[in-house]
């Protein structure tokens, strides 16, 4: 029915008549001349309905927004003076012979380019909100990523391998959905968290290179990074080390972002260790594009007066570190507060400062602030040294557990470096961040914990440490960060029986519990399982950095609130009582205690 895509006529259709299928996206009545601005997936067209047919100019008063029409309409060019330079359609419109109405539209509950649309009324009508052109950039954007990607693993041997979505439970480190067996009194699958128990395994198969663009399933607190349900482009690979396998995936990243939006990224991406990354900017994920910097200063604040300092620099696990900003003194006493609440968040108890007046006056004078009395000459001389401060600068401190520390400063480096303008001007700033720990100690049950999985091994040379002082074994894992955004990341994995269970240990997941839980894989293990190693790319993380979108709900087309609720569905919702009986299941009275 339709010759044209809106969006795609221009000068060289000039004198052709066409046949337009699309949605009214605006009508607008000019002395006799109806104008209708035609919109399909590809752009807009300017309709022209003309008195002098008068059957279409009948129609055509009709139209309202988002009507459905199909047009057959000539091609010419716009008077001057109404030439449009801002839609490449800009230079041409359409005069209409002809008008059908394939369906009439109640008025919609927004109009689509209104800037400042609520995102629950955009989530509840979202095949409508889909419609604007920015979402369809997005999706159509995430479309060639995709394939992009595809196409790149496809033609270096990989073989896409779907694995089950009705599965056990995976330790990515999140809670579980789960999926009640009917047939299965009180047993229940688990949605993947992600397919990394049955690459490994496709592994020990022999599959060599495989890859997967599937979903995953995590239900943990929501973030603009988070959603509960999510896409990984999924990589293993046997026979390759850590080494290759960066080398492969970085190569193929950087590829895509050239063919795709013609983004030119670095070669190679620069790597930075695990342990610089926390001490120098507080996270495992740095954006590199900002030029703050955190700064040590335990060693010096263990017998100062400031109680609040020395307590965290002599306790175990404590850290105390500053964050020098240039220029920062002229910073307002209600932007310091609202940065003192930003770093309540993060567990900190306060965020201590020093605006530097004169550095030369290692005294009140000099260093403006209520702390700078109960700290002594040493540590301020090590203050303005080790953070480079000069004066009109501020000095922000973080004094607690190094994780809080590490967490309040590294998100502040962020927040006060996008805000007061200290980043490089690039616009991507990849980074692996490599040699990762193994382990991390959980407080709260006193045990380690894996930081990246269980399966990951351990350094050359650090399997002895897993048992002698698991706190120091390093790991063969990496990340991929863009911007601040952890993209990907993955390891190397144990492939030997003995290796594996020297982890479990250290975690203390006794024989039986891993018996029970990951039976399958130490059983694969002992059958001739290769070397192997791989990692997996967050999908939706890739595409909202690429469309410049804030949240990655922008980049999916029916995305969960942060409540993990579907607004058009209204999902999850109650069931049918025979439902739940077939499930062998009783829904709880919520009590107040929760
Ligand atoms: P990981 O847990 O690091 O590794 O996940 C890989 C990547 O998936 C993305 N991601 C998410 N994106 C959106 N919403 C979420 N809730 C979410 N969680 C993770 C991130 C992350 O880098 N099996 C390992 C991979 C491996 O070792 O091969 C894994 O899942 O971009
Ligand atoms: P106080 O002595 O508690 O009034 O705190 C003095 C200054 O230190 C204030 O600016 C607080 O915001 C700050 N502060 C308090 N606790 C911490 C902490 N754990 N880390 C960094 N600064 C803190």
């Amino acid at each position: 029915m339709r010759t044209h895509y809106c969006g795609h006529l221009n000068r060289e259709h000039i004198g052709q008549t066409v046949t337009l299928c699309g949605w009214a996206h605006r009508r607008r009545d000019h002395g006799g001349v109806i104008f209708i601005d035609l919109r399909d997936r590809e752009g807009m067209a300017q309709i022209v309905i003309d008195p002098d047919t008068p059957a279409a100019f009948a129609l055509a008063e009709t139209v309202r927004s988002e009507f459905v029409l199909k047009v057959v309409c000539k091609v010419r060019a716009r008077p001057d003076g109404t030439v449009n330079a801002n839609i490449p359609t800009g230079e041409v419109e359409m005069l209409a012979s002809e008008i059908e109405i394939l369906n009439a539209s109640l008025t919609p509950p927004f109009m689509l380019d209104d800037d400042n649309l609520s995102e629950m009324v955009r989530l509840e009508h979202r095949y409508i909100d889909l419609r604007r052109p920015a979402m369809q950039k997005n999706m159509m954007l995430r479309y060639r990523v995709a394939k992009t990607l595809r196409d790149h693993l496809d033609s270096n041997g990989f073989i896409e391998i779907e694995t089950p979505m009705l599965t056990r439970s995976t330790p990515e480190g999140a809670r579980d959905y789960l999926v009640p067996s009917r047939v299965h009194h009180g047993q229940f699958f688990a949605l993947p968290q992600s397919p990394q128990l049955f690459k490994q395994l496709l592994m020990v198969s022999g599959f060599d290179r495989y890859f997967q663009i599937t979903k995953c399933f995590r239900d943990e607190d929501l973030r603009a990074d988070r959603q509960p349900e999510f896409t990984q482009v999924d990589i293993e690979t046997s026979f390759l080390g850590e080494e290759e396998i960066m080398t492969i995936v970085e190569d193929m990243i950087r590829k895509m972002f050239k063919g795709v939006q013609d983004i030119d990224l670095p070669n190679p991406f620069p790597r930075m260790p695990f342990s610089e990354a926390m001490n120098k900017y507080g996270s495992d994920k740095p954006d590199m594009r900002v030029t703050l910097e955190i700064t040590e200063l335990t060693d010096v604040m263990k017998d100062v007066d400031f109680k609040v300092f020395a307590g965290a620099a002599n306790a175990v696990g404590g850290r105390v570190a500053a964050m020098r900003v240039p220029n920062g003194a002229a910073i307002s006493r209600s932007e310091i507060d609202a940065y003192t609440e930003f770093v309540k968040i993060y567990g900190a108890k306060g965020l201590a400062y020093i605006k530097i007046n004169d550095i030369t006056k290692l005294n009140e004078e000099g260093l403006q602030s209520p702390i700078v009395k109960n700290i002594h000459e040493t540590a301020l001389k090590a203050i303005i040294e080790r953070t480079g401060a000069q004066n009109g600068d501020i000095v922000f401190f973080g004094a607690d557990k190094a994780k809080v520390v590490n967490e309040a400063l590294g998100a502040l480096r962020t927040r006060v470096g996008h805000e007061k303008g200290h980043v490089d001007g690039r616009a991507w700033a990849p980074l692996w961040v490599i040699d990762f720990p193994m382990f991390e100690h959980d407080e709260e049950n006193d045990r380690w914990v894996a930081l990246h999985h269980p399966f990951t091994s351990p350094k050359d040379g650090h399997e002895d440490l897993l048992t002698t002082n698991p706190g120091a074994a390093l790991s063969k894992a990496y990340d991929m960060v863009l911007n601040g955004w952890e993209v990907g990341g993955g390891s190397v994995r144990i492939h030997k029986q003995e290796v594996q269970s020297k982890v479990f240990n250290a975690l203390k997941i006794s024989k039986e519990e891993a018996q029970e839980k990951f039976g399958f894989l130490l059983d694969a293990l002992q059958y001739g399982a290769p070397p192997h190693g791989g990692l997996a790319f967050g999908l939706d993380r890739l595409v909202t950095l690429m469309a410049g979108a804030e949240s990655i709900r922008d980049v999916i087309a029916f995305p969960k609130t942060q409540r993990a609720q579907c607004l058009m569905t209204n999902a999850p919702n109650e069931v049918d009582e025979k439902q739940l009986r077939e499930l062998h299941i009783r829904v709880r009275q919520q009590n107040p205690a929760g």
